[in-house]
Parts: structure tokens; C-alpha cells; sequence
């Protein structure tokens, strides 16, 4: 039986999932504090990734001479320029190797004793340094995907929109922020306020039996 606190944090998660919609429109006015743009991407790193290895790295484009770079990269998507950032969200090939720090933590903190860290730490290291390339980056896009859904979901918990983008051009992505060969571009997410007369477009889904089997593929 759930109580009322955990019934009133279920009632708003729902609610944010459900007012979530992608906003191309934004108020060029208003500008995110980077302060709380951390803590949006704080909350977002909760989620889960392969080994807790927490494989996203942020680049967050901000300012206005660096949006007017990002522009025509982005297919001159008008939400690059006139939302408060753009956040490139990237996957870490070698972000694997901070295993043993963030083990190291989770010990220090008391959520892990120091015999399971360092054999976790081992067979994680060995384990993820052998894996073929394409893996690795299969691997680091499944965890940036997660992290960028949260990072939706946080903004619009805070009153901000966002809207996801893969259209961009991935070389030139790298190629104009000096992106090293380690780091691969997942999606870029603007986050910004929403201009007051342009709300997103709400999208329709599939009926849930269509895209549902249950133990055996339909
Ligand atoms: C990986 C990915 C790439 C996307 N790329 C773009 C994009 O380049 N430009 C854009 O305006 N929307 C883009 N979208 C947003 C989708 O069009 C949008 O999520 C979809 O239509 C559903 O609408 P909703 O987000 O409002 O629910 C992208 C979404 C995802 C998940």
C-alpha cells in the first residue's frame, strides 16, 4: 500500500512525462542559470548505465557566439540559437576506465564493501577493454540515450522544454568543437523556456497492443 507522499510523487512524475512534448519554439529572453543547468544534469546522471560506468560527458553551448557556431551544424534548427542552451550529449569510449574511482566512492560512502569494489573494478576493466569498438559504442549510446530521456524529464519537471535532435551534422559537430576521437556525439537536446505562444505540438502514439507481446512475439 503506497502512501500519500509516494502517491503525490508518482501523480507528478506522470504529469511531467505526460506534459513532456518537444519545443522548437523558445523566448530568447530567458536565460537557464548554468547553476541550475548542473543540477538538471546532476538529477539526470541518476540514471542507470552499463556497470555504473556513467559513460556521458556534457558539452553545453551556451553562449551566443557558440550557438551561432552550432547553427548551421544543426541544419540552422531555429531552437539552437533561441533557446537558453544546447546540450551536446556525448558517450565516453574510454569512460570505462573511472571504474575504480567511482567504485572507490561507492566504498567510501558505505554503499559497497572494499572486496566487492576492487573485484568489481578488475573483471569491469577487463571485461570493457576487450570489447570490439562497435560494442563499446552501441554500449555508450544505450547510456546516453538514458541520460539525455532524464535530462527531458528534469528540465520539465523545473517548468523548462527541450526538444531532442539528431539532425545535425555529426563531422562537422566534431570537427568545429575539437571533439576527440573518444568522445562520440549521442543527440543534442536545446532546453529552454518555451515561447509564451508557441507550446509543443502534441504527437500521437501507437495503441499500446500493437507495439506490446506477451511471451511470444506477435
Ligand atoms: C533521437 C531523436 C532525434 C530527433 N531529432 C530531431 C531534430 O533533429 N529536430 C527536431 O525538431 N526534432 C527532433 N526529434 C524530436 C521528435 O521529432 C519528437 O520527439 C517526436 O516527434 C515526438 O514528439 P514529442 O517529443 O513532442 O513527444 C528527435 C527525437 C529523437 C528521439
Amino acid at each position: 500500500m503506497s502512501t500519500v507522499q509516494e502517491q503525490d510523487v508518482a501523480e507528478s512524475y506522470s504529469s511531467v512525462v505526460r506534459a513532456r512534448r518537444s519545443v522548437r519554439n523558445y523566448d530568447p529572453s530567458v536565460k537557464i542559470p548554468d547553476r541550475e543547468l548542473l543540477e538538471i544534469l546532476e538529477e539526470a546522471s541518476l540514471a542507470p548505465s552499463s556497470s555504473n560506468t556513467q559513460t556521458w560527458r556534457f558539452l553545453v553551448i551556451s553562449d551566443e557566439k557558440a550557438k551561432e557556431r552550432l547553427h548551421p551544424i544543426a541544419n540552422n534548427q531555429k531552437q539552437v540559437l533561441a533557446a537558453s542552451a544546447t546540450i551536446v550529449v556525448l558517450g565516453d569510449l574510454e569512460g570505462y576506465k573511472e571504474i575504480g574511482r567511482i567504485n572507490e566512492e561507492s566504498v567510501r560512502k558505505g554503499y559497497m564493501p572494499a572486496d566487492f569494489a576492487k573485484s568489481f573494478t578488475e573483471n569491469s576493466l577487463r571485461l570493457y577493454s576487450g570489447l570490439p569498438a562497435e560494442k563499446m559504442k552501441s554500449i555508450v549510446q544505450i547510456d546516453g540515450a538514458l541520460v539525455s530521456m532524464q535530462i527531458m524529464l528534469s528540465a520539465k519537471a523545473r517548468g523548462y522544454d527541450t526538444v531532442p535532435m539528431g539532425g545535425y551534422d555529426q563531422q562537422k559537430l566534431i570537427e568545429e568543437f575539437r571533439i576527440p576521437a573518444n568522445l562520440v556525439p549521442v543527440m543534442l537536446i536545446s532546453v529552454g523556456q518555451a515561447a509564451a505562444d508557441a507550446p509543443g505540438r502534441l504527437t500521437a502514439r501507437l495503441p499500446i497492443e500493437d507495439i506490446v507481446s506477451w511471451n511470444e512475439l506477435k
